[in-house]
């Protein structure tokens, strides 16, 4: 991956501390000046991609953008979206995306990515996989050695029917690594239940994962699964955004 810095503020100036919410919405806006009038764009999910959405909006409503058609990855994006007049399209009709722009929940060194942790995996992993250009925006906070190492969670997308059968399944599979399978629930206690009416796994792993893609296919080979949150080789640019500026990671 190739890196490109650039300074937030001039030689000189007093350190400012930013706040977490802050960088997310800096590579966010600067995520955003790669959209051009006429584009079909993916509209990620979560605290990060809610920046992006919201500054097409305004420049769509200062006339600085033209012609633009969203694809939310999401419910909660989709109302989003319609809320500031960004028409809206799904992959039925557009099924060649120029762009999208999400965030994640840890990046690594060659730009592989966990999302998820909102819950928008499935539809955001079949809308970044139509795209041409997938620009991941998160703060630096994000920034892992290895996948499944930051002691959060690797989110799997389950069907309802006996999921505690697939949950056992997974924990089996990553017995080595100290897995524990968890349902991830609401805010009322009751089984989160994602956009498309099935239920999270999260696995918390004591070690990092090893080799991705074994990891990848092995989950996916276990019926029951629908999708899991390794974006493995889809994002081509990963834009951070620390104390000390953007960094710009290209694949
Ligand atoms: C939702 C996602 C989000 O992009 C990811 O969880 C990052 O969220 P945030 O920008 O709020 O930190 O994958 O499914």
């Amino acid at each position: 991956a190739s890196m490109e810095a650039l300074s937030l503020s001039p030689p000189m100036s007093p350190p400012v501390t930013l706040t977490q919410d802050e960088l997310k919405k800096i590579a966010a806006y600067k995520a955003v000046e790669f959209v051009e009038s006429g584009m079909v764009l993916g509209l990620g999910t979560g605290s990060t991609a809610k920046h992006a959405v919201d500054r097409i909006g305004d420049l769509l409503r200062q006339g600085k953008l033209t012609n633009i058609v969203g694809i939310p990855t999401s419910k909660k994006t989709q109302e989003q979206a319609l809320s500031l007049g960004i028409p809206l399209s799904d992959l039925d009709s557009h099924s060649a995306i120029d762009l999208a722009i999400d965030g994640a929940d840890e990046v690594d060194p060659h730009l592989n990515l966990v999302k998820g942790r909102g819950g928008s995996l499935l539809r955001e992993k079949m809308v970044e996989g139509a795209c041409k250009k997938f620009v991941c925006i998160v703060d630096e906070s994000k920034l892992v050695k290895h996948l499944g190492g930051s002691g959060l969670a690797l989110p799997v997308e389950v069907v309802p029917f006996c999921w505690k059968f697939t949950a056992n399944k997974l924990q089996n599979l990553f017995e080595r690594s100290g897995c524990h399978a968890k349902l991830r629930n609401d805010c009322e206690g009751k089984p989160f239940v994602t956009d498309n009416g099935n239920y999270i796994i999260d696995l918390y792993l004591k070690t990092e994962l090893g080799d991705l893609q074994i990891a990848s296919d092995a989950i996916l080979r276990i019926a029951g699964v629908v999708e899991h949150g390794m974006f493995l080789d889809m994002a081509t640019t990963v834009i951070v955004a620390g104390e000390l500026g953007i960094t710009i990671k290209n694949k």
